[in-house]
């Protein structure tokens, strides 16, 4: 299959990362979470990090041309011709006009465009019981997705611990802020075609299956 370069859409909480992770590690994909690189940042002290920390802890977004130069860069440092999972990002329509210009300018192209759909009732469900390895970043949940060992990650036995951003309070605004700056995205996709909508409310094996068909088909066009 030539190299796939997809990018993950959904409001918070609808399986982004869990099958990120799962698709990069099937086809040997490397998975970009802009979430997940601004909590490093966060972790090393960097610049970048506590410009980023307030935005998150609020549930905002972070300034679009933050994230921007951050997803760009982890792009630039791929080894030639190896495909990626943009997950999380773009979340505006101005990142997503950034990183088109971006990649023109590095002769490389979006392949496939996912979009995960779920309830609201469903999210908070899912984001209240959400764990996360401190180590690896490996996504569990206390309810549908349990570690073997309560507390420890499967794959590298660290800690798992709750995000900050993981309460009620802040998931209303996270809510919010997807529909009104993360939906727009949807027209914007669909527009240009490769873009596809994914069942986020099945079970996560099934939702691979569902990912899986999609990337691979796209790949044949
Ligand atoms: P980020 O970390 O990207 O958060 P998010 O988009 O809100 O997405 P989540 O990580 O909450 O959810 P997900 O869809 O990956 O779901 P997951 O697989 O974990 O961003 C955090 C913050 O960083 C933002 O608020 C913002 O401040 C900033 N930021 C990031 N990107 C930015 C950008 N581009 N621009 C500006 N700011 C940005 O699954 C959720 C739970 O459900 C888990 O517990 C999982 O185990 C479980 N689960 C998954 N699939 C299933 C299933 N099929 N059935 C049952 N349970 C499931």
């Amino acid at each position: 299959m030539p190299a796939a370069r997809l990018i993950f859409l959904g409001p918070p909480g609808s399986g982004k990362g869990t099958q990120a992770q799962r698709l990069a590690s099937r086809l040997g994909l490397v998975q970009l979470s802009s979430g997940d690189v601004l909590r490093k940042e966060r972790q090393e002290g960097s610049a970048i990090g506590r410009q980023a920390a307030s935005y998150m802890d609020a549930g905002t977004l972070v300034p679009d041309d933050v994230i921007t130069g951050v997803m760009l860069s982890g792009i630039d440092r791929l080894q030639a011709g190896v495909g990626f999972i943009l997950d999380g990002f773009p979340r505006t329509v101005a990142q997503a006009e950034a990183l088109e210009a971006g990649l023109r300018q590095r002769q490389l192209k979006i392949t496939t465009v996912l979009d995960f759909r779920l309830a609201d009732e469903e999210i908070i469900n899912r984001i209240i019981g959400r764990r996360v390895c401190k180590a690896c970043a490996a996504t569990y949940n206390v309810s549908f997705l349990p570690p073997k060992v309560a507390g420890k990650c499967d794959k590298c036995g660290g800690e798992l611990f709750q995000r900050k951003d993981d309460s009620r309070e802040v998931i209303s605004t996270r809510l919010e802020t997807y529909r009104d700056q993360t939906a727009p995205l949807i027209d914007f996709y669909s527009r240009r075609g490769q873009f596809h909508s994914v069942d986020a409310a099945l079970g996560a094996d099934a939702v691979e299956a569902a990912v899986l068909r999609v990337v691979e088909v796209a790949s044949r066009c």
